[in-house]
């Protein structure tokens, strides 16, 4: 197919020739959709990657009224019997609906994968300021309410083939969460690498799960907690920040890899000490889940951050027209309107929001443009992490069946 004949194909109509095709395909080999799914891996298949797992709270635990801990059991009645897998690092896509509006979040996955075997995930919801979905969390959820989530999703996790065997953590606030994860794999001997987690907190009181990890520590050799705090000094913790002179005095001689998970501002901090230790980028991994804000922080911003666009929306052929400020993502500007798109990552990484751009000028941020070449060139964005620079129209897969 020619160049220009890609670009006009709507992704309504590729779904429509696909459809068209599965359909001749069934027809000549006279296999119906039924019998193809009854095949032994495809059953497993689902079950390792179900499109969508339901869930109940099971126990609730506190830190604080800030953050709270939740055990998230399969809820049978609807149709879950047993947790899929994960690797430490994973996260679930959580469905929230508030007052009428479907909304999505990713949570790491603060539990190991060997308590998936005994019947529950845990996650950790820390309030965001602003944040729709962890105020409503935590100021609504109850023991017993039923939880719509995904399969367990991301690529935060540790590959013996590419990473090196020490993983330097750096955490900060709720992105512990995967690295708690990451340390009772070890510590259960789910995982092979050793861990030196550099956790920043303002006071040791606001580290959650230190004391835990801790423990772990004390009784295996291939976990290390360094707490670093920024607003006391404690007794065998470190102050201040996590520079380049930490890494180095806690990394291992030879090859080591970071993985960060933590707010934006700890990235833009964490990232030029980064630099300064000279290690190779595949070596450096980053968990970016969440929203992105302030894109005119950003040098190579080009708009004025006060504008209103209109966004015309097309989903599954209908058509809407709504606003979009120039600092809000389309993603959060669909959301807001009650449009439910499709969204899991909401960082440009997972590809479930992959639109196709009618008209109109975007902004990306570098550090979460996750398009491929392909993308760029035929006019594809993500939602999740695109600010308008002018009215725009965009054309948006229907959100999946039971997703
Ligand atoms: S939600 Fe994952 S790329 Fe947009």
């Amino acid at each position: 197919m020619s160049k220009s004949k890609i670009s006009k194909l709507s992704r309504l109509g590729l779904i429509k020739v696909i459809t068209k095709r599965l359909g001749a395909i069934h027809k000549g080999s006279k296999e119906t959709t039924k019998d193809l799914y009854a095949y032994h891996p495809n059953a497993l298949a689902r079950e390792l990657h179900p499109s969508v797992q339901h869930l109940i709270v099971k126990e609730i635990k506190p830190f604080s009224n800030d953050m709270k801990s939740f055990i998230l059991a399969p809820d049978p009645e609807l149709g879950t019997e047993r947790l899929a897998w994960f690797s430490a690092g994973n996260y679930l896509s959580i469905a929230a609906e508030i007052q009428g509006k479907v909304f999505k979040r990713p949570y790491s996955i603060a539990s190991s994968p060997a308590d998936t075997l005994e019947g529950f995930y845990m996650i950790t919801v820390k309030r965001v300021d602003g944040g729709i979905v962890s105020q409503y969390i935590l100021d609504n959820w109850q023991v017993g309410q039923k939880v719509t989530a995904s399969a367990p999703l991301g690529d935060f996790t540790y590959e013996r083939l590419r990473d090196a065997s020490t993983v330097i953590g750096i955490a900060g606030g709720s992105g512990i969460t995967p690295f708690r994860s990451l340390a009772k794999a070890i510590y259960e001997g789910d995982e092979s690498c050793s861990l030196v987690l550099l956790y920043g907190s303002r006071t040791l009181a606001d580290a959650a799960f230190s004391d835990e990890i801790s423990e772990m520590a004390a009784k295996c050799d291939k976990i290390k907690l360094v707490n670093v705090l920024s607003n006391e000094e404690k007794e065998g913790c470190e102050s201040g920040f996590i520079t380049a002179d930490l890494i180095k005095k806690y990394a291992p001689a030879g090859d080591y890899s970071i993985f960060m998970c933590g707010p934006q501002a700890m990235y833009n901090f964490a990232d030029k000490e980064i630099e300064k230790l000279g290690i190779r980028r595949k070596f450096v991994r980053h968990e970016l889940f969440g929203e992105y804000f302030h894109p005119e922080r950003n040098a190579d911003y080009g708009g004025n951050i006060e504008d209103t666009f209109t966004l015309t929306v097309t989903i599954a052929g209908v058509t809407t027209k709504i606003p979009c400020n120039a600092n809000t993502t389309l993603l959060r500007a669909m959301e807001d309107a009650g449009l439910n798109p499709p969204s899991d990552c909401r960082s440009g990484r997972c590809g479930w929001c992959h639109s196709q751009l009618l008209s109109g000028d975007v902004y990306v941020p570098a550090s979460v443009d996750g398009r491929r070449m392909a993308d760029k060139i035929y006019g594809y964005i993500h939602p999740c992490c695109t600010f308008p620079l002018s009215d725009l129209a965009i054309d948006v897969p229907p959100m999946p069946k039971e997703h």
